[in-house]
């Protein structure tokens, strides 16, 4: 008699149920393994490729210190540190930790964020604006353009303008609230370098006449003088990489520092900074250094740049030399090295499946 489907089903079930067994028991400790990798990754060894960096650029000689701040000319341009922070904590350093650069226009960056804490993200959008300006970080006729809108808070006038924006009763308390925000975003008090300040003060002419302009084009309130003062003052904060990676991985972790675990600004506003640091965040440069690293990124003229992989960490590197753009070189150089070594472009894609 012929055997059903269903006969036939019945008696083949044990065996099905046996090898089914067997399968599971053979798979168990390979899909074990897999799910602790998932959890724990390994990732890539990010001590070995700072100390590559640094050993590539190490002898690199090209760039001059800025000297239109003359203070900036004597610092010795063989300082050369990295430093990577995640957004777990932990901390890598190849190179001087212990030197310090002053902090220059990287400070823009983090007195931007003050003021959106205090005002919303809006302000700065509506103030200044978050265009590139395509010209030098201390260009005039970018104010001339369209009256001191249409720019950005990482160029001169845009940043003066942010400062001018902190709230405070006196210059002491307006000053406070800067120096602790940027503590707070490098984990440790900060200080200013006297030398540096005293020095830019005596020759930043071309700052004051900024803050003038913006001033008569209504975008500083009150206090010009004061501002531009402030804006100086916050320029000549003394970091060294570590401090830098650390504001940076604070970017990265949701405006969270994630050493000190302190939140330094809301996490909503963390893409509209670094929106304006991927447009700007190395002035007339910034579309060559964003097709060659995918990163938002922003340079000082003290030599210090920092550079933002979000959700994954924050890197830094100080060096001295600078390019015609007021950027540093070998900073460039070794960010970029990383940016590749660890594959950070924020545009590299793969299709979804
Ligand atoms: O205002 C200035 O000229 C300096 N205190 C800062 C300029 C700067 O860092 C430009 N960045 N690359």
């Amino acid at each position: 008699m012929k055997e059903t489907l269903n006969q036939r089903l019945g008696r083949l079930w044990p065996a099905l149920v046996a090898t089914a067994l067997v399968l599971v028991m053979a798979c168990a400790p390979a899909l074990a393994a897999k799910k602790s990798k998932s959890s724990a990754p390994a990732g890539p060894n990010y001590q070995e490729a700072l100390n590559s960096a640094y050993a590539k650029f190490k002898d690199l000689q090209e760039g001059k210190n800025a000297d239109y701040i003359p203070a900036l000319a004597e610092v010795d341009p063989k300082i050369f540190g990295i430093a990577l922070v995640t957004t777990d904590g932990r901390v890598f350093t190849s190179g001087d930790i212990g030197s310090m650069v002053s902090i220059q226009s990287i400070s823009k960056v983090f007195t931007m964020a003050k003021v959106m804490e205090e005002q919303g993200p809006d302000a700065i959008l509506k103030n200044m604006g978050v265009d590139a300006t395509g010209q030098a970080f201390n260009s005039i006729v970018a104010i001339e353009q369209y009256k001191g809108s249409e720019m950005n808070a990482m160029v001169n006038p845009g940043a003066i303008t942010t400062t001018s924006m902190v709230s405070g009763g006196s210059r002491e308390e307006i000053w406070n609230k800067i120096l602790g925000t940027y503590a707070d975003f490098a984990g440790r008090p900060l200080t200013v370098n006297q030398e540096v300040f005293k020095s830019e003060a005596e020759t930043n002419q071309r700052n004051q006449a900024i803050a003038m302009l913006m001033y008569a084009y209504g975008h500083i309130k009150e206090n010009p003088l004061q501002a531009c003062d402030i804006y100086t003052e916050q320029c000549a904060v003394n970091v060294n990489a570590k401090d830098l990676a650390e504001m940076a991985a604070t970017l990265a972790n949701g405006g969270k520092n994630p050493v000190t675990g302190k939140q330094c600004m809301k996490a909503e506003n963390v893409p509209e900074v670094l929106a304006v640091m991927a447009t700007a965040g190395l002035y007339d440069d910034s579309g060559k250094w964003l097709y060659a690293t995918g990163l938002p990124a922003k340079s000082g003229v003290g030599g210090g740049i920092l550079a933002v992989s979000p959700g994954k960490f924050g890197i830094a590197v100080i060096s001295p030399p600078l390019d015609a753009a007021g950027n540093s070189i070998r900073g460039q150089l070794a960010a970029r090295f990383l940016s590749r070594r660890l594959g950070l472009d924020l545009f590299a894609s793969v299709p979804q499946r």
